[in-house]
């Protein structure tokens, strides 16, 4: 046997000859002896320093640890193996060295050769136990191994899961837009007919109204209702007109569009009027903005209907010049969704929109003006021609405080206008 593979015997023995004695021996055998210990307390300090492979262990010993209490020690704070040396053998002895759970036990006197072969079989048993532990310890491991793969596979099905959640809603998304632009097309092209048969009769009725008119005498009722014909059928031919704009305005070609170009051109109908009414005007458009895609006389529309629900408001508020009698213009590039937008905001301090209303300001024929003021249809119109170029309009409003409608548009990529 060579010296490496040698195993490592600690001698626990308070008799000097004897603890001799069985070094000698021990070497004889073999085994390479670690240290002999003549104290408890010794014994589980050379253990710490030389984690032998098995102790030997005499029971009584010097000092006040005994070699039970010592072998206690050792076994729960180390795991190394105990066979006990003793003469002594009585039942209290024999329960109290059970709790220790030995590997074997000598009585004195003793044989090499018995020796020899109880230290074998203890060195073999914990060599057995080792392996059980360390097959144990993989088993576990192997589970715990299991256990995770188990898992990720059950995170993996249940993000692939997710994600097919995710495509159906989108689908049922797309097909509902789907549906809700052929009902569109549909509705626009019913209008489209609608208006051409409105325009002439609405033409016949002013034209009619405007003989009446020239006939009747000077401050007369019939001239004052000869007016109000030909007034609210001008309304409708202009409502019709609009109507018209906007469905034929959605077919036509796109193209790429200023924002500054269209709000100069918005400002220079809207301006003069504005002045006149003492609104300040604060505009904050860079004209390096890259261009969106539609049609700028759509767009126009828009602005102009938005400049003049912000100058109504205005007057509205205040009747005379004042600090706050102010709409403010300002577009900035910002990112939504991850893609580039324009977004153009109108903000005024006019009257501003009761809650209750804001849901309902879209909607077609919503207004809050008298007739001779407005019909409802600015701001469903305007909201059709964003959708229409991809944006989305958002109104933000307090009562009495302020009102912004906020116009987000895409930009169109480099590559799109190549
Ligand atoms: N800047 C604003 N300040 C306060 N109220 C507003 C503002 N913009 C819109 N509104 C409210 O939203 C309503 C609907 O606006 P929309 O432009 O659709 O129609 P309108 O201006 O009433 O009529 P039209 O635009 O057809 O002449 C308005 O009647 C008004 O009550
Ligand atoms: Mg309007």
């Amino acid at each position: 046997m060579t010296l490496e593979n040698s195993k490592r015997i600690m001698v626990v023995e308070d008799e000097a000859i004897t603890a001799m004695n069985l070094r000698a021996s021990l070497e004889d055998m073999g085994y390479v002896v670690t240290s002999t210990a003549l104290s408890g307390e010794e014994a589980v300090k050379n253990a710490a320093n030389d984690m032998p492979d098995l102790v030997l262990m005499d029971i009584s010993l010097r000092g006040k640890m005994d070699g039970i209490e010592a072998a206690g020690h050792i076994n729960d704070q180390f795991n190394i193996p105990i066979i006990y040396l003793t003469a002594q053998s009585d039942v209290q002895i024999m329960n109290r060295i059970k709790a220790t759970q030995p590997s074997g036990y000598i009585t004195k006197p003793f044989y090499e050769k018995e020796i020899h072969f109880v230290l074998e079989i203890a060195l073999d048993k914990n060599r057995i136990e080792k392996q059980l532990k360390q097959s144990e310890a993989q088993l576990k491991e192997h589970r715990e191994h299991l256990l995770d793969m188990v898992n990720d596979k059950t995170a993996e099905l249940r993000q692939a899961n997710e994600h097919l959640k995710q495509e159906i809603k989108s689908r049922i998304t797309a097909e509902a837009e789907l549906m809700r632009s052929a009902q569109l097309a549909a509705l626009g092209e019913l209008a489209a007919g609608l208006v051409h048969e409105i325009n002439n009769p609405i033409n016949g009725i002013i034209n009619y109204a405007q003989i009446l008119l020239n006939r009747a005498a000077e401050d007369s009722s019939e001239r004052d209702i000869a007016e109000r014909i030909i007034e609210e059928s001008s309304r409708i031919a202009n409502i019709s007109k609009d109507m018209l704009s906007y469905v034929q305005g959605s077919s036509k070609e796109k193209s790429p569009v200023h924002i500054h170009t269209v709000l100069s051109f918005a400002l220079s109908l809207t301006e003069p009027q504005l002045t006149v009414d003492g609104i300040e005007l604060i505009i904050d458009v860079p004209s390096n903005l890259p261009p969106v895609i539609g049609q700028s006389q759509q767009l126009t529309q828009v602005f102009l209907n938005i400049i003049n629900n912000a100058g109504y408001a205005l007057n509205k508020k205040h009747n005379r010049t004042h600090t706050d009698k102010l709409l403010k213009i300002m577009a900035w590039e910002t990112t939504i969704d991850n893609k580039n937008h324009l977004r153009i905001s109108f903000y005024d301090r006019g009257t501003g929109i009761p809650t209750s209303d804001l849901n309902n300001i879209m909607k077609p024929f919503f207004t809050t003006k008298p007739p001779s003021a407005g019909t409802g249809i600015g701001l469903s119109i305007s909201n059709g021609i964003i959708n229409n170029m991809g944006g989305k309009i958002t109104v933000y409003s307090v009562e009495n405080q302020y009102t912004d409608v906020s116009i987000d548009l895409p930009i169109i990529s480099n590559k799109t206008l190549a």
